[in-house]
C-alpha cells in the first residue's frame, strides 16, 4: 500500500496504474475508519483493479468550529486497516494542499441540500461539494463509493457529479451496523458507555417503526418514532423526516411514492448521530 500526500504524488502513483490500463475505484473518507469504511472498500477491491482512499477530515464541511476540533484523527490506526482490507493507495493530504486558497465555489442542490441535514447544517453540503469535487478531480476514478447512512451525502453527490458532468459511477452501500444495531460511524467512539446504550434506542425505534408502519399512516409512523425517542433520556431529537428517496423531500401519505426513507438526526449528549431505514423500494 502507498501513501501519498500531495495530488502530485497521487497522479503519478495513478498514472503508472492508469498505462496499464487499470480500472481505479474510490472511497472518500474522513478517517477513524470502521468496519463500515472496510465495507465500502472491500466492494471497490472486488469490483476494481486499484483502490485509493482518502483520509481528509475536510474543514470546509463542519460548521460547528468544536465539532471539527474534536473529530477523530487515527491516520495510523486507519492506514492500518486499510492495509488490512487491501487498498493499494491512501491519499492523506493537508489542508493546504487541498485548500491553497480559499474555496469561493458556491453549489445549489436546491432542494436536495434545503431539508434535513441542509436546513441544520448551513453550509454543510457545499463543503462536501467542495472537497468530493476537488477529490474527483485529483483521482478521476471509474467508481466511488458512499454509504447509504449519510443517506443524503449520496443524493446530493450524485446530483453533484450530474451538475459537474463528472465522468464516474457512485456507488450506494448499505449501512454497516454494530451487532446491537447501531449504525456505525467514526462519531461512536465519542460516546460514553453510558450513551452508547442510550444510542442504541435509534436503530430500535426505526426497526420497530417498520412493523408499526404496516398497519398505520405515516403521521402516525412518524410520531411513533419521535416519541420513542422523547422518551429516552439523553437523546435530542432535532428530526425524523419521512421522505422520497429521490427527492428526499417529505411525504404525507405512504402511497404518494414507491421509495420512502426514514432519516432520523438527533444528539446523544453531546454528539450528533444520524441513521436511517427504508420502508419501500
Ligand atoms: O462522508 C464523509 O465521510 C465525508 O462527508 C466525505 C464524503 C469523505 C467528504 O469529506
Amino acid at each position: 500500500m502507498r501513501i501519498a500526500t500531495t495530488i502530485n504524488e497521487l497522479k503519478s502513483l495513478l498514472q503508472i496504474c492508469r498505462n496499464e490500463g487499470k480500472t481505479v475505484g474510490f472511497v472518500p473518507t474522513m478517517g477513524a475508519l470502521h468496519n463500515g469504511h472496510a465495507s465500502l472498500v472491500k466492494r471497490s477491491v472486488v469490483e476494481n483493479d486499484v483502490t485509493v482512499v482518502s483520509v481528509f477530515v475536510n474543514p470546509t464541511q463542519f460548521n460547528d468550529k468544536n465539532d471539527l476540533k474534536n473529530y477523530p484523527r487515527t491516520l495510523e490506526a486507519d492506514c492500518k486497516l486499510l492495509e488490512d482490507v487491501s487498498a493499494d493507495i491512501v491519499f492523506a493530504p493537508e489542508v493546504t494542499e487541498m485548500y491553497p486558497e480559499e474555496d469561493k465555489r458556491q453549489f445549489s442542490f436546491s432542494p436536495l441540500d434545503t431539508v434535513m441535514e441542509g436546513a441544520c447544517r448551513p453550509g454543510h453540503f457545499n463543503g462536501v461539494a467542495q472537497i468530493v469535487s476537488k477529490l474527483f478531480y485529483a483521482v478521476e476514478p471509474d467508481k466511488a463509493y458512499f454509504g447509504e447512512k449519510d443517506f443524503q451525502q449520496l443524493a446530493i453527490i450524485r446530483e453533484m457529479v450530474r451538475q459537474l458532468a463528472i465522468n464516474v459511477e457512485i456507488v450506494g452501500c448499505p449501512i454497516v451496523r454494530e451487532k446491537d444495531g447501531l449504525a456505525m460511524s467514526s462519531r461512536n467512539t465519542l460516546l460514553s458507555a453510558e450513551e452508547r446504550e442510550r444510542a442504541l434506542t435509534i436503530s430500535r425505534a426505526l426497526f420497530q417503526s417498520l412493523e408499526y408502519a404496516k398497519n398505520n399512516t405515516l403521521s402516525a409512523t412518524r410520531l411513533f418514532v419521535e416519541n420513542i425517542i422523547a422518551e429516552t433520556e439523553g437523546l435530542d431529537l432535532e428530526y425524523f423526516q419521512i421522505v422520497n428517496g429521490d427527492t428526499l423531500q417529505e411525504l404525507k401519505n405512504w402511497n404518494e411514492c414507491d421509495y420512502v426513507v426514514g432519516c432520523i438526526a438527533l444528539f446523544c449528549g453531546k454528539i450528533r448521530l444520524i441513521d436511517n431505514i427504508k420502508y419501500k423500494g
